[in-house]
C-alpha cells in the first residue's frame, strides 16, 4: 500500500485587531511592521483569491522575463513574489533582485508604514464579491493552511460576516479604495477587467510602473499569462506547494467571471444583494455585481 501523505492540521481563526486571522498571518507581526521597504519595492495587495497570482506573474514577467529567464522555469511564483506576512524576515535574503516584488493580503491599515514613507508603488486587485467568495470557498477546501471552510451554506454566512482569513471582503476593498483616493502610488485594478482585456490592463500597469516593454514582449506576456497556460505551468499552478490537497481541487480552478451562479441559490443571492447594498455605500467604487 502507498504510504499516506500526512497533511498538517488546520489553523484556528481568531480576531486580531478587529480582523479575522490565523497565526500564519500574525506570527511575524513585529518583524513585518518593522519591515524596511525600499523605494523600488512593488507591493501587490489583494483580498485572497482576487487574482494575486495572476498579477504576480504578470509583474514578474515584466520585470524579469527577459533578464532572468531561468527564474521562470525553476522558481515557483509564490517564491518569486513572496508573502509579506508569512515569511519575513527570511525572504529578504532570498530576494536579491531589484525591484523586490512582494505580495500581501493585509487590509490597508496593516501595511507597514515604510511602504508609505518610501512611496512604494502598490497594486491593488479587487474581484467581484460573489466570485471571490466561491473561489475562496474552494481554496479553503484544499489549502491546509486555512481553517476548515465547512459546507457551502455555512461558508456563505461566514464570508458575509467577515469570519474568514483577512476579515471582511467589504472592509478590504473599501479600505483600499479610500486609501487610493489620497495615494497616487496605489493602482486599483479589477479581476474582471483583466479577464475582459488582459493586454489593456497590462498597458495600464506599465504606465503606472513606468515600464515600456517592446510590442513583442508585451504580446508574449499577454499570451503567456492566459489561464490555460498558467494552469499547465508547474511554476504558476502551485502544484509544487506542500500544503495543498490536490485531491480536493486545483489552485488554477476555473479562472472565470460569473461562476457564483453555479453556487448561489436564489435565496442566497437575494440575501447577499441586500446585505451588499448596506455595506457598499461608496458609489465611486464600481465592482461588477451584474456578471
Ligand atoms: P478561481 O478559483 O475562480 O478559478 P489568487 O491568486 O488571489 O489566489 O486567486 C486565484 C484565483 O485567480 C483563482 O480563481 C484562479 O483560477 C484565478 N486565476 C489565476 N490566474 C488566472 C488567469 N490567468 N486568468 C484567470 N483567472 C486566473
Amino acid at each position: 500500500m502507498e504510504p499516506r501523505m500526512e497533511l498538517p492540521s488546520r489553523p484556528e481563526l481568531f480576531d486580531f485587531r478587529g480582523v479575522s486571522m490565523t497565526h500564519f498571518f500574525t506570527d511575524n507581526w513585529e518583524n513585518v511592521q518593522n519591515f524596511k521597504a525600499r523605494p523600488d519595492d512593488v507591493l501587490i495587495a489583494t483580498y485572497p483569491k482576487a487574482g494575486t497570482t495572476w498579477v504576480s506573474y504578470i509583474l514578474d514577467l515584466l520585470y524579469f522575463g527577459q533578464t532572468s529567464p531561468e527564474r521562470q522555469t525553476s522558481v515557483p511564483i509564490y517564491e518569486r513574489v513572496p508573502f509579506l506576512e508569512l515569511i519575513v524576515p527570511k525572504f529578504v535574503e532570498r530576494l536579491p533582485t531589484s525591484p523586490r516584488l512582494i505580495k500581501t493580503h493585509f487590509p490597508v491599515q496593516f501595511v507597514p508604514k515604510s511602504f508609505w514613507e518610501q512611496n512604494c508603488k502598490i497594486i491593488y486587485v479587487a474581484r467581484n464579491a460573489k466570485d471571490n467568495m466561491v473561489s475562496y470557498f474552494h481554496f479553503d477546501s484544499m489549502a491546509m493552511i486555512e481553517p476548515d471552510p465547512g459546507d457551502w451554506n455555512n461558508y456563505f454566512q461566514r464570508f458575509m460576516q467577515g469570519k474568514v482569513v483577512t476579515g471582511s471582503w467589504y472592509d478590504h476593498v473599501n479600505g483600499w479604495w479610500k486609501k487610493k483616493q489620497t495615494s497616487p502610488n496605489v493602482h486599483y485594478m479589477f479581476y474582471e477587467d483583466l479577464v475582459e482585456d488582459t493586454g489593456r490592463e497590462i498597458d495600464k500597469l506599465c504606465s503606472f510602473l513606468g515600464l515600456s516593454p517592446s510590442e513583442d514582449e508585451r504580446k508574449r506576456i499577454t499570451g503567456g499569462v492566459q489561464f490555460d497556460k498558467m494552469k499547465k505551468n508547474n511554476m504558476t499552478n502551485y502544484s509544487t506547494h506542500a500544503r495543498m490537497d490536490f485531491k480536493t481541487g486545483s489552485f488554477m480552478r476555473k479562472g472565470r467571471v460569473g461562476d457564483w451562479k453555479n453556487h448561489f441559490t436564489v435565496a442566497q443571492n437575494e440575501e447577499f444583494d441586500e446585505d451588499y447594498k448596506k455595506k457598499m455605500k461608496d458609489p465611486t467604487l464600481q465592482l461588477r455585481t451584474d456578471l
